[in-house]
Order: C-alpha cells, then structure tokens, then sequence
C-alpha cells in the first residue's frame, strides 16, 4: 500500500438509511452503526493509522425527535462503557471532543474516567467527537482565551499554534484524510479548522457497511493523491 495518512477523521452517516434499506426502524442501524466503530478501530490500527477521529454526535443532532437522542445516547453510553476493554485490549487511548458540560453527568463522569484510564496507551489515538461542533468548539475557545487575557494573555500572544492549543483537538495533529460515508458531500460543521489541508474522500456506502475493505479503498486512494499544502 502507498503512504498511510496518519490521522484518518470520519463523518459517520448514513446508519438511518441504511436501516431503512432493510425494512428496519432508524435506532437499527444506530445500533449497527456503533458496533462498526469497533471494527473500524480494529482495522486502523492493523493498517498503522495512528490517528481516528469519529463524528459520533453533533451539536445539532439534539434537534432530532425525543426518542431518536434517547436512543442514540443510551447506544453512546454503553459503548463508551465497553471502550474500557476495547481500550486495553487494543492498545487505544481514547478522548472526547465537543462539550461535555452539555452531557448528562453520568455520562460526563465515565468520559473523564475513560480519558484518564487510557491516557497512557499508545496504539491507536481514537477521539470520538460527541455533542461536537466546530463553531461551537471555536467559541469555547474563544471565551477560554478572553479568561487568559483578564490573567496576563496580551493580544500579540495570540498566532495560530496557540488557538489551535485551546481546540478540543489540543495536542492532536490536523487530520490527513476525512471520509463522509452514505452520500453527502458537506463537513456539518466537523473540524472546519483542523481541516484547512485535509484530502477529503466520499462514498455512496453507508456507515454500518463500511467495513475494512472499504476503509481500505478510502485509504488507497489517499495514497495516489499528490498532497500540496499551498505551495507549488
Ligand atoms: C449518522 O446516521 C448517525 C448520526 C448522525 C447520529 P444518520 O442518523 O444521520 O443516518 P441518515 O443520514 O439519516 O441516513
Ligand atoms: C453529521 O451527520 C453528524 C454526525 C455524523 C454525527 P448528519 O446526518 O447529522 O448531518 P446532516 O444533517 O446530513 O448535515
Ligand atoms: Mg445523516
């Protein structure tokens, strides 16, 4: 295989169309949908991906029927309680990006738990983006910032390095390669910082059928581009 990206990001979609293609009910391929984020987390790291950084829930997500977010949260909190084994059988250290003061606290509490537990693996750095938004993200930054600046931060202080250290994704490099699955062609407000060089890849596949093989195409296809960075 030609060059491996180093941070491969995903916008998982598609698990409600996929299930409708089934005959079966939305919270299916939701279902479905997060027992791929396994395999996929498998196969990163026997492919030598360093990075994976998953578009679990946005910020605008909430705007979905009452028993559609009940679902999907429940789904996201008992996955994050088997990423503690997931976790320590593969090697993974494991960080959420988004806004966990809009989480319930149960949920916030098993987040820290899982970070902290995990800090120290090495294998495969996997972010799951939850209650993430970018604009969001910038703001909260934007308004850490302007408590530093009351204790000393002057204006001048202030380059690119150092926004993107108050990011969610502080300490993570940008990612080489994002995939959308399922068809659409649009960030929905994913990374829209990180992403300023990012080689983007979309498939008509939908999330629950991503499998190896298809991650695989994703990533050799990012291997013939010729990447530039503004430069000739
Ligand atoms: C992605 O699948 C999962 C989330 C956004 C939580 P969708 O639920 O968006 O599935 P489609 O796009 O409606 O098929
Ligand atoms: C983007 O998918 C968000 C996640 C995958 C978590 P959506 O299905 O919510 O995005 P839109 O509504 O098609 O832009
Ligand atoms: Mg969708």
């Amino acid at each position: 295989m030609n060059q491996v990206p180093e941070h491969v990001a995903i916008i998982l979609d598609g698990n409600g169309r996929w299930a409708k293609s089934k005959g079966m009910p939305r919270n299916y391929g939701h279902t479905m949908g997060a027992k791929n984020v396994e395999t996929i987390c498998r196969a990163c790291h026997n492919m030598g991906i360093r990075y994976l950084t998953v578009y679990a829930f946005s910020t605008e997500n909430w705007k979905r029927p009452d028993d559609e977010v009940k679902a999907i949260m429940k789904l996201l909190k008992s996955y994050l309680k088997t990423c503690f084994t997931l976790a320590k059988d593969n090697d993974m250290c494991v960080r959420v990006l988004g806004d966990l003061d809009g989480l319930d606290p149960d949920m916030r509490d098993t987040i820290l738990r899982l970070e902290e537990e995990t800090k120290d693996y090495g294998g495969l750095h996997f972010q799951i983006a939850l209650n993430y938004g970018s604009r969001d993200e910038i703001v909260r930054a934007v308004r850490r910032m302007e408590k530093d600046r009351e204790a000393g931060l002057a204006t001048g202080d202030i380059t690119e390095e150092m926004l993107a250290s108050y990011l969610d994704t502080k300490g993570i490099p940008d990612p080489d390669l994002l995939i959308r699955t399922s068809g659409e062609e649009r960030l929905s407000n994913f990374l829209l910082w990180q992403c300023a060089y990012t080689e983007f890849y979309f498939t008509d596949v939908h999330w629950p059928a991503f499998n190896e093989e298809e991650l695989k195409k994703a990533v050799e296809s990012y291997g013939e581009r010729n990447r530039r960075y503004g430069g000739v």
